[in-house]
């Protein structure tokens, strides 16, 4: 899979690419990033990117032109092209999954008030990534790269992925690792058994407790 990020901030994503999970699936070649600066787009004095919008009205608008020109460098009859935005349809493990599938996806970072409105004539869809607003779209950019890369074959093993949260209903069941007892809270019995039948039911009401606690909505 290609993942092709369109920016202004180019660096912020530096520390992303190169930790953890995400540095080793490009190493392994199982994803290729390309970082495009949209200021690289600019016809104008200055390289400028925003201009005040029209109407009036607080803040600076990001010009439709040099993200089309961006776009357009990178993209194939494979790609899939989503521009984060606190407006768009909000950002699901179901949407991770269809994005996993796909060839080619290119994520749009909008910045200041955002992008003129033409630019849905070049995107496939709107995400956001909850309910509050960002600096810019940099960040949901690395949270949608971020749990779709996660999901492509090879990157973790399959048993994470099939036993997690928003998988089957509800959310995961608590985990614990050492110490036993930490200042006195002790990691429950049954889980030291060994009884892996008495382990599975454990986990399976603890995960319902939990879900019933932080999120009925998922058991709706
Ligand atoms: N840009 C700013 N806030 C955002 C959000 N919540 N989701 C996606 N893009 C954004």
């Amino acid at each position: 899979m290609r993942i092709s990020i369109l920016t202004l901030f180019p660096e912020m994503f530096t520390g992303f690419l190169s930790s953890s999970i995400i540095k080793r699936a490009i190493e392994k070649k199982l994803v290729q990033f390309d970082i495009v600066n949209i200021r690289d787009f600019s016809k104008l004095n200055n390289q400028q990117v925003d201009d005040t919008p029209y109407g009036g009205g607080p803040g600076m608008v990001m010009m439709v032109e040099p993200v089309v020109e961006a776009i357009r460098s990178v993209k194939t009859e494979k790609s899939h092209i989503i521009f984060l935005t606190p407006s768009g349809k909000t950002f699901k493990e179901s949407k991770a999954k269809e994005y996993a599938r796909r060839e080619h996806l290119i994520l749009i970072c909008g910045h200041y008030e955002g992008i003129d409105e033409r630019i849905l004539y070049y995107i496939d869809e709107e995400v956001s990534i909850g309910d509050y607003v960002l600096t810019g779209g940099e960040l949901p950019s690395m949270v949608v790269a971020d749990a779709v890369v996660r999901l492509i074959d090879g990157v973790i093993r399959k048993e994470s992925i099939e036993e997690e949260s928003f998988n089957e209903k509800g959310l995961d069941y608590p985990v614990f690792t050492k110490p036993p007892v930490f200042e006195g809270h002790e990691v429950p019995d049954v889980l030291i058994s060994g009884n892996h039948k008495l382990i599975a039911a454990w986990r399976e009401k603890s995960a319902l407790e939990k879900t019933e606690k932080n999120r009925p909505d998922l058991l709706k």
